[in-house]
């Protein structure tokens, strides 16, 4: 996915991704991280995404990155902050609340200079998002940005991917282990089903299966 493909779907309103409430599983299976209170924690492609807000009440210093400016002006109108952009090579940096940093340029080129010393990472519909050679790239730089012990929290789906063209991409289990599998100790926490519906995931035919899987990953 270009990244001209995501100001259209910010620019057109096609934000069916958002969530309007806190994801179901970051608040069910998070404190299974172990990560302690005020540790730094990355939210990669982060949108405008209300999880930013739980893992901040959470009192973690969360980082967030998104390419787009309207995620990030809709972030802060929709949730009451003002905050006044700074520059930074290639893009921006917001500083919405005092436990939310947020950083409006393309993840790819973000360093660790700019995130600091990350702990944890939360990854919803953000692997997922991107076509196979992408994340093959996200992954790397992932991890590059890490240091050993840090945790990343995964949701990821399987589907049919014959069925639908992402995104949201089908990213089963093995392929999760070649991306990460050198560099991370995988566990899965939760496997759940459901059938897709107009809702979800609208372009998968009615009732099809959908596999949702929520790992943590710590780094070796
Ligand atoms: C599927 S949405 C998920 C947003 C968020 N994680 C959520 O759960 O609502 C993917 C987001 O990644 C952003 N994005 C895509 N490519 C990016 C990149 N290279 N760098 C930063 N953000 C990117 C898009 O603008 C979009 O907001």
């Amino acid at each position: 996915m270009e990244t001209a493909f995501w100001h259209e779907r910010w620019k057109q309103h096609q934000t069916g991704f958002h969530q309007k409430e806190v994801n179901s599983h970051l608040k069910n299976y998070w404190g299974q991280t172990d990560l302690p209170k005020s540790s730094a924690i990355l939210v990669p492609l982060c949108g405008k995404s209300l999880d930013l807000l739980w893992l901040a009440d959470q009192q973690y210093r969360v980082v967030g990155i998104e390419l787009s400016e309207i995620a990030a002006s809709e972030f802060c109108a929709e949730n009451n902050f003002q905050a006044v952009p700074q520059n930074i090579e290639g893009g921006h940096l917001l500083q919405p609340a005092p436990l939310i940093s947020f950083l409006c340029k393309d993840f790819f080129k973000v360093t660790r200079s700019e995130t600091g010393k990350i702990s944890g990472v939360y990854d919803r519909a953000a692997l997922v998002a991107l076509p196979p050679e992408m994340r093959k790239k996200y992954a790397a730089h992932l991890t590059a940005l890490l240091d050993a012990g840090a945790k990343i929290f995964l949701v990821a789906f399987e589907y049919d991917q014959s069925k639908m063209q992402g995104p949201p991409f089908s990213v089963p289990e093995n392929e999760i282990l070649e991306l990460f599998g050198e560099q991370f100790v995988i566990h899965e926490i939760n496997v759940s089903e459901f059938r897709a519906e107009p809702a979800r995931l609208a372009a998968l035919p009615e009732k099809e299966p959908i596999r949702e899987r929520v790992y943590i990953l710590e780094k070796k």
